[in-house]
């Protein structure tokens, strides 16, 4: 069945996403530089630049940059001006995303800052709110990285979550990933955390079966 579901995101890209020179050379470049292939799929990244357009997004922070290919799908929504912060642990991740930056013609808006994005998530005290925030990185910190993302953003901001549902490995109570560890604390929180709103859609595609985060700081 999941060859189904790979068919038809190549079905939605052709009708409605088109080629993209600068996205197919960052997968590419990746590949060559040996990142491994979890960038969001395209459909998912046409997702993330209207979700970011819808929210008027002048300011975006991301946690996860690897090659930067989700990166240039959010700094292409925002407008003349605007400013993306990326987070990123990986030196090596982080000098491949800057050529893939680089190519798509996004550098200057563009902020890679490197280190555990924990250090650099409290390093951040005198930036302007975050309109919208995608967050991608390692799982086990998805709810420390959500509590960062309210102070860091303001009433209204659109908060994002990738990889919510890892084949429904979220269900899995006893889990000793630290990935499904994770996740399940993230929903813990959510669902008593009164600073925001939130609900969690499954999806299957190129990615196969997992689901993003959406909520909104009230
Ligand atoms: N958002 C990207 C994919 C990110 S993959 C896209 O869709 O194109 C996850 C990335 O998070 C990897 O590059 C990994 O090195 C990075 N990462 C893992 N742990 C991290 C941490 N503690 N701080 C910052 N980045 C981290
Ligand atoms: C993994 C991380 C991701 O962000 C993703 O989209 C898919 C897989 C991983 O760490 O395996
Ligand atoms: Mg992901």
């Amino acid at each position: 069945m999941s060859g189904g579901w790979q068919a038809v995101d190549e079905y939605i890209a052709g009708k409605l996403l088109g080629d993209d020179e600068a996205l197919a050379a960052t997968l590419a470049n990746n590949e060559a530089h040996g990142l491994p292939p979890i960038d969001v799929s395209a459909a998912q990244g046409k997702m993330l630049f209207l979700l970011a357009q819808i929210a008027g997004a002048t300011r975006i922070l991301e946690v996860g940059t690897l090659g930067g290919y989700s990166t240039i799908w959010l700094a292409r929504a925002l407008p003349e001006g605007g400013e993306l912060v990326t987070l990123e642990l990986e030196p090596h991740h982080a000098a491949v995303a800057r050529e893939n930056l680089d190519r798509a013609g996004v550098s200057s808006k563009v902020d890679v800052r490197v280190g555990p994005a924990a250090d650099s998530l409290a390093a951040m005290v005198d930036e302007a709110p975050f309109d919208f925030v995608f967050i991608d990185a390692d799982k086990q910190s998805n709810a420390l990285y959500v509590d960062e993302a309210i102070r860091l953003g303001r009433c209204g901001t659109t908060i994002v979550v990738d990889n919510v549902v890892r084949e429904g490995g979220v269900l899995d109570v006893d889990s000793d990933d630290e990935r499904i560890i994770g996740t399940r604390a993230l929903f813990d929180m959510l669902s008593a955390d009164t600073r925001l709103d939130a609900t969690a859609v499954q999806t299957v595609g190129a990615k196969k079966w997992d689901g993003f985060v959406l909520a909104r700081v009230l």
